[in-house]
C-alpha cells in the first residue's frame, strides 16, 4: 500500500525539537543497473512547505517512494521524525470501494479511525462519503487521496503530482486546502508538482532534481528570480532586470 501511516519514527540525537521532519543524506537508488538517484541530500523542517521540481524521469517519485519505504535505497540515510503520509502519483485509490472506506484504509492499523477530522479539513468529502471512488472526477479523487493520507494524522504529507490531469480551477482549490493544512495545523508539506509556479507559490523553499541529482535549492522567491530556473520551470525568463 502506498500510504504509509506508520513510517519509522526516529527521534535522533537530541530529540525532535526544531529538527527536520525529513532528513535525507547521500541517497542512492538503483533499479537494476540504472541509477535513479545519485547521492541526493535534502531536508524538510517542522511545519515547512517544500517543493520538489524537475523534469520527467528526474527521480522525484523515486525519492518519495524511498521516503515511504516503497523502494529500498542502495545507500544513504533517510530520517523521518514523526509520521509521513504519502499521496502517490496517480492517486491509487481503491475504485470499487466507497470514499469513506478509502479514507479508513489510510488509518489502517490505528485505533483512531474517525474520518470526522478529515471531513473538517476537506468538507467536500463528506457529501461524497458513500460514492464509489471510481465514479468521482479526477479532482475529487485527488481530494480523497489527500484525505486518505490525512487519516494517518501526519507530521508531514508528501504529495506526488498534485495537479496531474486536473483543471486549473480544481488545482487551485486543492492547493488552498494544502496551504490551510500547512498554515493552520502546522503539517509540513513536500510538494512534487509539474506546475512550478504553483509549487513556488505554495512553498517557501524548493529543490530542483535533474537526472537523479539535486542541482539547485533555495528560497522559492530567489529561485523564481533566477533566469535559469525561471526559463526551465516557470515557462520563460523572469522578464525582470537582474
Ligand atoms: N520501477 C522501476 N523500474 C525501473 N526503472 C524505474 C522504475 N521506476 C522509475 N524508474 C526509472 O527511474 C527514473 C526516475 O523515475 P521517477 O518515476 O522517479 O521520475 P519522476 O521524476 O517522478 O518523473 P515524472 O515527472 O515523469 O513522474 C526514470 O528513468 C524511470 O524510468
Ligand atoms: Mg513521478
Amino acid at each position: 500500500m502506498s500510504n504509509v501511516p506508520e513510517t519509522a519514527v526516529d527521534s535522533g540525537p537530541g530529540g525532535p525539537h526544531g529538527e527536520s521532519v525529513i532528513e535525507v543524506a547521500d541517497l542512492v537508488v538503483r533499479y537494476g543497473a540504472a541509477t535513479a538517484l545519485q547521492g541526493v541530500s535534502f531536508s524538510v523542517g517542522p511545519g515547512e512547505a517544500v517543493a520538489l521540481v524537475g523534469p520527467n524521469g528526474a527521480g522525484k517519485s523515486t525519492l518519495v517512494n524511498a521516503l515511504s519505504g516503497i523502494v529500498r535505497p542502495a545507500s544513504g540515510t533517510i530520517r523521518i521524525r514523526g509520521r509521513l503520509a504519502h499521496v502517490p502519483e496517480g492517486r491509487q485509490l481503491f475504485g470499487e470501494l466507497s470514499v469513506e472506506d478509502n479514507l479508513l484504509i489510510g488509518a489502517w492499523g490505528r485505533s483512531d479511525r474517525d474520518p470526522a477530522p478529515v471531513y473538517a479539513v476537506l468538507p467536500e468529502l463528506r457529501g461524497l462519503a458513500r460514492r464509489k471512488a471510481a465514479a468521482l472526477s479526477g479532482g475529487q479523487q485527488q481530494m480523497v487521496a489527500i484525505g486518505r493520507a490525512l487519516m494517518a494524522r501526519p507530521d508531514v504529507i508528501a504529495v506526488d503530482e498534485l495537479s496531474l490531469g486536473l483543471a486549473p480551477k480544481v488545482v487551485t482549490g486543492l492547493a488552498a486546502h494544502l496551504r490551510a493544512l500547512n498554515a493552520e495545523r502546522g503539517t509540513a508539506v513536500l510538494l512534487i508538482e509539474q506546475n512550478a509556479r504553483l509549487a513556488f507559490d505554495l512553498c517557501s523553499r524548493a529543490y530542483v532534481l535533474e537526472a537523479g541529482r539535486m542541482v539547485v535549492s533555495g528560497a522559492c522567491e530567489e529561485l523564481a528570480r533566477s533566469n535559469e530556473v525561471a526559463r526551465a520551470y516557470l515557462g520563460g525568463g523572469t522578464g525582470e532586470e537582474p
